[in-house]
């Protein structure tokens, strides 16, 4: 993720307006009950962020997207409730792992602190995978929360949607 991207998702952050009531109700017409509860859990800028993923999810695929590819556009950073990282935080965690190796999520996630949040926020597929699965989400929905930062090939989730999915998260 280069500086631009980095700076871009922060100060994109810090937008202080409200939802759209009329973006809430379209999110959670896709959504299970157990899916709401947690999209409403979300940070807002994580809500406007998958907001922003499934309408260009729903763009690409027309009245064939069907309800579990539009959940994961939604839920896909779900995980990320766990760390509660801010904006700042954030944009060290990614350096973080940058500089030390996304294997030091783990290690980290098990100290306490900052440095626990940091390894949180860094497994957030891992994390959120958990959460769709206790909410009872389809088995897609669970499996683009867990592969979304993966490499393109190799992933559960079926062609076009990976593709589409992919396509549309710009973080
Ligand atoms: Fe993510
Ligand atoms: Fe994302």
């Amino acid at each position: 993720m280069g500086l631009w991207h980095l700076s871009k998702r922060f100060f994109g952050s810090l937008n202080p307006l409200p939802i759209r009531a009329q973006d809430v109700s379209w999110a959670h017409a896709q959504l299970l009950d157990g899916e709401q509860a947690l999209w409403d859990r979300m940070r807002r800028q994580d809500r406007r962020h998958s907001l922003a993923v499934a309408h260009r999810v729903d763009e690409a695929l027309g009245a064939d997207a069907p309800r579990e590819v539009l959940a994961a556009a939604l839920l896909h950073d779900v995980g990320k409730l766990d760390s509660n990282l801010g904006p700042f935080y954030r944009v060290a965690a990614t350096a973080a792992a940058k500089v030390a190796g996304h294997d030091m999520a783990d290690p980290w996630a098990s100290t306490s602190g900052v440095t626990r949040r940091i390894g949180l926020y860094l497994l957030h597929p891992q994390i959120g995978a958990d959460h769709l699965r206790m909410a009872g989400s389809h088995a897609l929905t669970v499996a683009w929360a867990e592969e979304h930062h993966n490499e393109p090939d190799g992933g559960s989730v079926p062609e076009p949607y990976a593709t589409v999915l992919r396509e549309a998260d710009d973080d």
